[in-house]
């Protein structure tokens, strides 16, 4: 028997597969959905630094994405689109801990240090068995300088570690100079967890409307990409576990972050999509994978091609980006000769 057990945050998971923050936690039923699925722990969807200063229903961060969710999978009326506020959801995070066994991990959203970290500690009295911090920082002010940005964000990581003695991850951007030395320093300020990457929903243009408009797009197994290479990078250089988040929709995607040192691989467009019965289906698979592959255990295989777990060191950091232009090939050439030319 292929042994998953995986210890993320100092927790004792049933398997790497985790939800991370969806709207699918914003009511209990979806909470439910999910442990039954077979999610090994739920992030919960965030708590936003805004609902908590002004305390008034905020703004969803996440719109429009309706029209790709697999409303009829589950028996849901829509999820709603904008946050209760600070008081439903600690009560909610008290519900939700109270109505399955494994593992509730709290979700906070913000970008300055401030009253509103205090929530930290109020999320570990409800119950909460870690917490993870979204500092979503978009550097606007061209006044501001790369290093000010991050500083300000091992601030309010630092702040949100004093406030609270359960485990912290620190969800990021790819948005740095230097993503080993920003990781470090997140690493050193307390964070016991990374979680790589935080997708920035990209603004369209509505030519139509003569807009810009917020658009959401659900990932594509590509989108993990990124992840998968810095944290094969940073496999070794942190002592915080990582996560991988973006672009896992199959066991494939999952067994690439967990070969790359990700301790915890983590699904929301894949289950908004087919729902959360895909955490069991892939969960099969990767038993699957592993047996054929002769592994005992998901341990065996974490880091295994990392830059210091594989033979090949440098085959993360090489860009091998002329290379990789110049094996390009015309579709054409790409299908063989074409028959009687
Ligand atoms: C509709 C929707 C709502 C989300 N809500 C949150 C949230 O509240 N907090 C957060 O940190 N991330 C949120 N995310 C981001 C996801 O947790 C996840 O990091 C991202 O979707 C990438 O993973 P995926 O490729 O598996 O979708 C949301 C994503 C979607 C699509």
């Amino acid at each position: 028997m292929i042994d998953l057990s995986t210890r993320y945050l100092g927790l004792e998971l049933a398997s790497p597969l985790v939800a991370s923050a969806s709207p699918l936690t914003k009511r209990l039923d979806g909470v439910r959905a999910l442990e039954d699925g077979g999610a090994s722990a739920i992030v919960m969807h965030s708590l936003y630094e805004e609902e908590i200063a002004f305390d008034q229903q905020a703004h969803d961060h996440f719109l429009d994405f309706g029209s790709e969710a697999f409303a009829e999978a589950l028996d849901y009326v829509p999820f709603p689109q904008t946050s209760p506020g600070p008081e439903q959801y600690l009560d909610l995070l008290r519900e939700a801990k109270a109505a399955v066994d494994v593992p509730i991990i709290g979700s906070l959203n913000g970008d300055t240090p401030g009253g509103w970290t205090r929530y930290a500690g109020m999320i570990e009295e409800a119950g909460a068995d870690a917490l993870e911090l979204n500092v979503f920082l978009l550097a606007s002010d061209p006044d501001v300088a790369g290093a000010d940005v991050e500083a300000h964000t091992l601030d309010v990581v630092r702040e949100v570690c004093e406030r609270t003695s359960i485990p912290v991850a620190v969800k990021i951007s790819t948005f740095w100079s230097s993503i080993l030395d920003v990781a470090r320093r997140l690493d050193r300020a307390g964070a016991d967890g990374l979680v790589l990457f935080n997708r920035f929903y990209q603004p369209d243009i509505d030519l139509e409307a003569f807009e810009v408009l917020p658009r959401l797009t659900l990932s594509t197994p590509e989108s993990a990409r990124i992840a998968v290479r810095w944290i094969g990078m940073l496999d070794g250089h942190v002592d915080a576990d990582m996560a991988l988040t973006s672009g896992v929709h199959d066991a494939e995607g999952a067994l690439k972050g967990i070969a790359a040192g990700a301790t915890v691989t983590m699904m929301t467009s894949q289950i908004l999509k087919h729902g959360p019965g895909r955490f069991r289906e892939i969960e099969a698979d990767l038993r699957t994978w592993l047996e054929e592959k002769e592994y005992d255990s998901v341990a065996q295989l974490r880091g295994a091609l990392s830059r210091r777990g594989s033979r090949d060191e440098e085959a993360f950091v090489r860009a091998n980006y002329k290379a990789t232009l110049d094996a390009w090939r015309p579709p054409s050439t790409r299908r063989g000769p074409i028959p009687g030319r």
